[in-house]
């Protein structure tokens, strides 16, 4: 399995993995040792599809001398390119799209004995969570809640590939985490599009029914208690998740700005499991490029949601996304996302260059590109300014005790643990005995680097159970 761009596409690939060992399949480390190649791809930025093609290119040769290999491409771009991948790369045997990945292995199936078959489907209610599953860590997972988009950013693609936004019903995503607890998850990573819309779709669909205890199934219970009104649930859901006996910490990811409410911002400031990390995609800091990307919000809306959360919220972690140079981004305009950048004092930021995807309506405005260099330059501009605000972060950071889970050995240095705090950032630190991942323990920070912390361990807080499989959940 290779698995490209964002969570959502790497929880896909964990329940195509979890589907392909059902079928009696073994991970291997090289492509040299599969029978089977999955490519999960991404389309949301341009260099995205350039590393697929030149995967696929690379993988001819294989197929050539192993015509048994099989080669499957799943995800974004497959939705979108469709019969357009098997026509550059006709070595493909499965491409399918991202509303039949529970379909992956009959697919395959359905190759080996008739061909190479492409199967798209438009659109399905099916989530990946209803699938089995396999994962790389076992202390931490992540939880779909909804699929698609309802929003029309102008740069990007996804609600044309993964459709409208629907929820995932209430009931059915609590059982998933406690299914999850049981087998030793602590953090949980609830991910959408749009998080903070979850449940609209749910509650405009009751409106007006006779409330009843199957209600409760759909939209839980907190709504079935109040006033019956269409709403979203995402707050609520965040409590629920939290009281699940077990879960330790709660992260979520995406919300949008215009959506984030003061019920979220409640939530994190009064639940102690949810962490105090807040990503905020900015996008841009010029009102006039927000409102070319129709997004919904000012760079003064954004600026005031972030000092609300961190009135509420002091000790408040901040990541971003921003896109340099869409069309027509000046100048002026580039410099005001440097100010709000600098001002809002980004943890950590997601930077990417602006790439037109074609059918969106940014993608039009071919006369208003920025050029190539001039984004590069942008780009240089504003990773400066992004690592000093992460820097001073982290050196803030400098004397704490955190509480830090486990991951492993340091990939620089045997003789040292890696762990992430609540805020997301990642801690080195020595440790002379053995910890097992997903334990917690406490980290005096000693050291602030620009991308992480340097600590010494104070105590081992709980010792990670020894791992369990993970149920497969069917709903
Ligand atoms: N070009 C560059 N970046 C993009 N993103 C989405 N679409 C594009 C695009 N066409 C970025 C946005 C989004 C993140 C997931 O990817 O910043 O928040
Ligand atoms: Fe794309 Fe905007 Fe939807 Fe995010 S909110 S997925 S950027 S359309």
């Amino acid at each position: 399995m290779r698995t490209y761009g964002c969570q959502m596409n790497e929880h896909d690939s964990e329940r195509i993995a979890g589907l392909l060992e059902m079928d009696g399949l073994e991970q291997t480390e090289s492509f040299d040792d599969a029978d089977v190649i999955v490519l999960n791809t991404c389309c949301i930025r341009e260099n995205a599809d350039n590393k697929l093609y030149g995967q696929l290119g690379n993988l001819k040769k294989l197929k050539e001398e192993r015509p048994d290999l099989q080669i499957a491409v799943g995800g974004c771009l497959a939705q979108k390119d469709r019969d357009g991948i098997r026509e550059r790369a006709p070595h493909v045997d499965v491409v399918f799209g991202t509303h039949n990945v529970g379909r992956a292995t009959d697919l395959l199936g359905h190759a080996r004995v008739s061909g190479p078959i492409t199967e798209i489907i438009e659109e399905s209610e099916s989530f990946p969570s209803a699938l089995p599953v396999k994962r790389d860590a076992h202390h931490a997972a992540w939880v779909t809640i909804q699929i698609g988009c309802d929003n029309s950013c102008a740069f990007c693609i996804v609600p044309s590939v993964r459709g409208k936004e629907i929820s995932r019903p209430y009931s059915e995503l609590i059982g998933e985490v406690e299914q999850l607890a049981m087998a030793g998850v602590t953090e949980i990573t609830l991910l959408g599009q749009n998080v903070n819309s979850y449940g609209r779709d749910l509650t405009l669909k009751l409106r007006g029914t006779q409330v009843s205890a199957e209600s409760s199934e759909l939209v839980g219970e907190a709504w079935v208690r109040g006033p019956h009104t269409a709403r979203p649930l995402f707050s609520d859901l965040l409590c629920s998740v939290a009281e699940v006996s077990g879960i330790r910490r709660v992260r979520y990811t995406s919300p949008h700005p215009k959506d984030l409410r003061p019920e979220t911002i409640d939530a994190m400031a009064q639940v102690p499991e949810v962490c105090e990390h807040l990503h905020l995609p900015l996008q841009s800091g010029s009102d006039d490029v927000l409102s070319a990307m129709h997004r919904g919000y000012t760079a003064d809306r954004y600026i005031e949601k972030v000092d609300a959360a961190r009135r509420q919220i002091p000790d408040l972690a901040l990541s971003t996304d921003i896109i340099v140079g869409f069309p027509g981004e000046t100048d002026v305009d580039f410099e005001r996302t440097l100010e709000v950048a600098a001002e809002v004092r980004f943890d950590n930021a997601y930077t990417f260059v602006y790439s037109p995807r074609p059918g969106t309506e940014a993608a039009e405005l071919v006369q208003r590109f920025v050029p190539a260099k001039i984004s590069a330059e942008r780009m240089e501009r504003l990773r400066r300014v992004i690592e000093r605000t992460s820097l001073k972060g982290n050196e803030s950071r400098i004397g704490h005790d955190e509480e830090v889970i486990v991951e492993g050995q340091s990939k620089r240095d045997s003789e040292m643990l890696t762990g992430r705090t609540r805020h997301n950032r990642l801690v080195h630190f020595p440790a002379q005995e053995k910890i097992r991942p997903g334990s917690y323990a406490q980290v005096r920070v000693t050291e602030a680097r620009t991308f992480n912390l340097v600590g010494e361990l104070l105590e081992v807080t709980a010792a990670a159970k020894h791992r369990t499989r993970i149920p497969v959940v069917s709903s």
